[in-house]
């Protein structure tokens, strides 16, 4: 393959990485919450039931923010179930996942768990089953100081201080038929606008996050997202995007182009956004928060697959393995999420354990790393800066993207698509400059040239890759290091110049010390 370059300047960027656009996702699906790292009895549980081995995990990981309790779960979730007296706490149906939920685990728990892993809590309210008033109630009980029914009640529930949660979803995926109480754009754009106002009346400091499409293919996408903004622009200062990617077809090229479309999707929201802002003659500027993103296809289900089983607590449900061609897939979506660090300032990883994850469990034995764990600890450690604008010279090849909607094949056509995907990253405290490529070519190296201007003594501090002869590789609980990151060797630095042979289907990291 001919030379790929890759040209950048020290003083041209992007913008600044958000700690949030490195957040995850807990919801109560399957054994994401029970099982995966709240498991009362596992050899490794505290007196919480929290499973150190999973934070040990969690940890190494480093997701900066957690939204929590769903997903299509909170659509019917009453938070008061999930306080207090665990003895006390009801069983409910859980019609999202056609579970029972025990309420064992509840907003408390998952405060106290936030603040062992170190990460900030994103909480969701239902604005589905109900509105304004629950998420009032919620913010009061988690919030407020003292004083109040709600929060003298947190209190005696043993939370003295209030959580002081910031970051708030008003709902989810609201315009998904399959969601608990869907709604129009209108009258999900009224509901949420007056809880939202509600909220930060009772704390002004919030920030909030209005539904946006539950994806990109959604028939009501782009009118839905305008519509919404009309009501709560003044209101909130994110709108939420939702990602999965597939490879169904078993076109793995395709797959590998797939993270491209997310580029667009931002960019796509971005300008609707901006257009609402521009009606009204408004300088504010709507942030994304792509609180779902990630790779998910083998264990999607449909509502009637669910209730043949009946109302299990916590199954073994959307327990997708991952091999080493998801997580290039995977790395692609990070490089996408970094190249749009100046409009996406909140991100979330779905999910976090067990469920669509990065990190396994057995219930009762131990926990491992899936392959897409990796490049998510690179881009969650080392991506952390000044995201710089690059030019990017690289051969190209054409590819057909199905995202089937149900049972109909919907394509996507991408004549032109980059064999190198990459970001470099500025961290200007660390001294570091972080190389992220992907090569996408299944067949042939890529000879990197870099030409970093500005950056006159670089020097090679790191550099490893990911990659395996089998795209099928995974890890399990046998082989939990079947795949794993390995030195890339001969990085070849010279003054600001960087050249390296990227291997076929690679994912890479190459890190810089700035003199
Ligand atoms: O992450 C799994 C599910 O995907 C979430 O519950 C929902 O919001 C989305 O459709």
């Amino acid at each position: 393959m001919r030379n790929v370059d890759v040209r950048l300047h020290r003083d041209f960027a992007i913008g600044t990485t958000h700690p949030r656009l490195f957040g995850a996702f807990l919801e109560h699906l399957g054994r994401c919450i029970y099982g995966g790292i709240f498991e009362p009895g596992h050899p490794s549980a505290d007196a919480k039931g929290f499973r150190q081995d999973v934070m040990a995990l969690v940890r190494d990981l480093a997701p900066a923010i957690m939204r929590y309790p769903g997903g299509n779960f909170v659509s019917g979730y009453n938070w008061e179930d999930g306080v207090g007296p665990v003895a006390e706490r009801p069983r409910r149906l859980d019609l999202a996942w056609m579970s029972t939920e025990t309420n064992r685990f509840g907003t408390n728990e998952f405060i106290d768990w936030c603040r062992m892993a170190g990460t900030e809590p994103m909480l969701a309210v239902n604005l589905g089953t109900r509105a304004g008033d629950a998420a009032r109630n919620l913010v009061e009980y988690c919030n407020h100081p003292s004083g109040t029914a709600l929060s003298d009640l947190r209190r005696r529930h043993g939370w003295e201080q209030p959580h002081g949660v910031k970051f708030w979803c008003l709902g989810n995926e609201m315009d998904g038929p399959w969601q608990m109480e869907a709604k129009t754009a209108t009258e999900y754009g009224r509901i949420a606008v007056e809880a939202a106002k509600m909220m930060k009346w009772i704390d002004p400091s919030l920030e909030l996050a209005a539904c946006g499409s539950s994806g990109r293919r959604m028939a009501t996408y782009g009118a839905w997202e305008q519509a919404v903004l009309e009501h709560t622009f003044d209101h909130v200062e994110y709108i939420s995007l939702h990602t999965y990617l597939n490879n169904y077809d078993g076109d793995t090229p395709a797959f590998l182009a797939s993270p491209d479309l997310m580029d667009d999707f931002i960019d796509e929201v971005v300008a609707i956004a901006d257009a609402v802002a521009a009606r009204r003659r408004s300088a504010k500027r709507i942030m994304l928060s792509f609180d779902e993103w990630n790779v998910w296809y083998r264990t999607r289900r449909n509502r009637r697959d669910r209730v043949k089983e009946g109302w299990p607590i916590a199954p073994p449900i959307l327990e997708e393995i991952y091999t080493m061609e998801d997580a290039l897939a995977f790395g692609g979506c990070c490089i996408a999420l970094l190249n749009h660090a100046d409009r996406v300032t909140a991100a979330c990883l779905a999910q976090l354990v067990n469920v669509i994850a990065p990190i396994m469990t057995e219930t009762g034995g131990p926990a491992w790393r899936q392959t897409i764990f990796h490049p998510f600890a690179h881009f969650s450690r080392l991506g952390r800066g000044r995201v710089l604008r690059t030019q990017i010279d690289s051969p190209t090849y054409s590819a057909r993207y199905n995202d089937p909607n149900g049972s109909n094949d919907e394509f996507f056509t991408m004549p032109a698509v980059p064999y190198l995907k990459l970001a470099a990253v500025h961290d200007d405290t660390g001294g570091t400059l972080t190389l992220f490529a992907l090569n996408r070519s299944l067949t042939e190296a890529l000879p990197l040239r870099v030409q970093a201007a500005g950056f006159d003594g670089l020097a090679a501090r790191e550099a490893l890759q990911l990659c395996d002869a089998d795209l099928k590789a995974a890890n399990t609980r046998q082989q939990p290091d079947r795949v794993v990151p390995k030195p890339l060797t001969a990085v070849g630095v010279e003054g600001g110049r960087v050249e390296a042979s990227l291997a076929p289907a690679s994912w890479n990291v190459i890190r810089l010390a700035v003199r």
